[in-house]
């Protein structure tokens, strides 16, 4: 069933779903979330099976208050500056976790860390209501592209959610920035919705990009990820026959195919962040055997577009079992 998010009794109605166990999709600012109330391991997971995600793979979870999010996870001072800058907002800290609070251990998959962020809007209203966090990954299918609206959701989940509240597309369309303090530099472990450029103003430190082989790596990010359908070739300057075109920036009309997409005429990579899932989507119903996609600059937001374009591209059957 789809709720539109403006209607008073939306979220009484998400808010009760999620106290009795069952799991509920909601939009964020970055992409629509499924959500299960954190503290209970059987509403847990029922996201795993709907998503068919692997369950070794941990949940970030979303909480109200900085007070909601101490009482399951450790700052140090680095970390309380960088909430204090950036919540609400998509911005995701992997903390100590603390011992004995009412987390589900399925939550974090065994890991001594949780990953915490506080969303914008309903669904923080949301939560401030259940007055407990809540574990949502994106709702889509596990290695799928990531939903930006109620009807994504529904076409990558189908009726194994319940509960879809629809607030319309989601501003930002790309997820949480995920980053995690070691010592005095910050280990950007996903890039997304807030920039390095952002992080390093706020708190004067470096963020270093952690390799895959690294001690610290957010589990879920396996290099073939957001699979379309359809290949995916990138910085495509020329088009090949019968490719599928994802543009950027202005593109001659002459060199535009049937099927194209332009993330932002103007260049604008926040409007290109929030195109860019929906537009893969649009273009892979089409059934183009390939995407050809433009040069994106890798600055900004930038960065976050190229990583999820990289991993759409990315060879897919070694990791088929082991996305999120
Ligand atoms: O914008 C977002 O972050 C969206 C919205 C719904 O909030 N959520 C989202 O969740 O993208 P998900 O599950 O699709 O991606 C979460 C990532 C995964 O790569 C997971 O491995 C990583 O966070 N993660 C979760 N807990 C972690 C931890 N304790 N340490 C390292 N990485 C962690
Ligand atoms: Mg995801």
């Amino acid at each position: 069933m789809i709720l539109n998010a403006h209607l008073p009794t939306t979220l009484v109605k998400a808010v009760d779903d999620l106290k009795h166990g069952e799991i509920v999709a909601l939009p964020t600012e970055t992409v629509y979330g499924l959500a299960a109330d954190a503290t209970n391991g059987k509403a847990v997971a029922k996201v795993f099976a709907a998503k068919g995600r692997p369950t070794f793979n941990p949940l970030i979870c979303h909480v109200s208050s900085v007070e909601m999010a101490k009482s399951f996870a450790e700052f140090n001072g680095i970390e309380t500056n960088l909430l204090a800058h950036f919540w609400p907002g998509p911005l995701t800290i992997v903390a100590s976790r603390k011992s004995g609070s009412r987390l589900h251990e399925l939550v974090t998959a065994g890991l001594d860390t949780v990953a915490v962020r506080m969303p914008i809007g309903l669904t923080r209203d949301i939560i401030s209501e259940l007055d407990r966090p809540i574990a949502a990954p994106s709702a889509n299918r596990s290695g799928h592209i990531s939903p930006t609206s109620a009807a994504a959701v529904s076409a990558s989940l189908g009726p194994e959610v319940g509960l879809v509240v629809d607030g319309g597309e989601c501003p930002i369309g790309i997820e949480s920035t995920i980053v995690r303090v070691v010592g005095h530099t910050i280990h950007l472990l996903r890039p997304g919705g807030i920039t390095i450029e952002q992080l390093e103003a706020a708190t004067g430190l470096t963020v270093v990009m952690p390799s895959a082989g690294g001690s610290v790596v957010a589990p879920g990010q396996l290099k073939s990820h957001y699979a379309p359908a359809a290949k995916v070739r990138l910085n495509a300057i020329s088009l090949e026959e019968g490719e599928a075109f994802l543009g950027f920036g202005s593109v001659h009309r002459s060199e535009q195919p049937a099927v194209f997409r332009n993330l932002s005429e103007t260049g604008d990579l926040h409007e290109a962040a929030a195109n860019l899932f929906r537009m893969l989507n649009e273009l892979d119903q089409m059934n183009p055997e390939v995407i050809a996609v433009s040069p994106i600059p890798n600055e900004g937001l930038g960065v976050a577009i190229n990583d999820r374009l990289a991993r759409a591209a990315a060879p897919r059957d070694a990791v088929k079992n082991q996305m999120t």
